[in-house]
């Protein structure tokens, strides 16, 4: 069973603002499905996009918030990470355009309305790419994303697991357009 920790762990000179034992599964996740790109949505600090790129060395990182008020320098002066001061839930085209390459790709949304983030860019993943959330169950939950997380084109990914462990990240992946 794991805590909640609301501001999440520090990294380095960052923090990541995450379950810092979801981390393993979270990787797991990117290695198993040889995941190419990450999209974050909701860069914070940039804890979350430092540590994925720092462990997995070929993955291109794409992270974007609508401030770097908090951004780290690490993260700020990443020559892997590309950040982006982008509003995602008024402005969709970059993170559209990102999604059309030949990339297989994880989008986690973790900003300020996730629901909106699922309803504006669940459509745009390919077969093989992912979507993730973090605070599932509290900013989002099933009932919210029925209509677009559909059984005839996502499958749950580990979502036994995360349960169990309690942890507030969920995952799918798109098997067709
Ligand atoms: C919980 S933090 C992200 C934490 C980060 N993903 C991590 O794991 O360390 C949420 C971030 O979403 C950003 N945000 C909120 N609404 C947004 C929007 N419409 N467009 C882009 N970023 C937004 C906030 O500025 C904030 O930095």
């Amino acid at each position: 069973m794991h805590r909640a920790e609301p501001m999440g762990f520090a990294y380095g000179d960052t923090r990541v603002v995450q379950q810092s034992s979801s981390m393993r599964a979270i990787f797991s996740i990117i290695r198993d499905n040889e995941i190419e790109t990450v999209i974050e949505l909701g860069t914070h600090f940039g804890g979350f996009a430092l540590m994925v790129s720092d462990c997995f060395k070929s993955l291109a990182v794409h992270t974007f918030d609508k401030t770097d008020q908090y951004l780290t320098d690490a993260v700020r002066h990443s020559k892997k990470i590309k950040f982006n001061k982008v509003d995602v839930l008024n402005d969709p085209d970059p993170v559209l355009n990102l999604l059309k390459l030949k990339k297989k790709t994880l989008l986690y949304c973790d900003n300020g309305d996730k629901i909106k983030e699922f309803d504006l860019y669940a459509d745009g993943l390919k077969p093989g790419d992912i979507i993730g959330c973090h605070d599932w169950g509290t900013e989002i939950d099933a009932k919210d994303i029925a209509d677009i997380i559909t059984d005839d084109k996502f499958v749950p990914v580990e979502h036994d697991l995360f349960q169990k462990e309690m942890w507030l990240a969920r995952f799918w992946q798109k098997i067709v357009k």
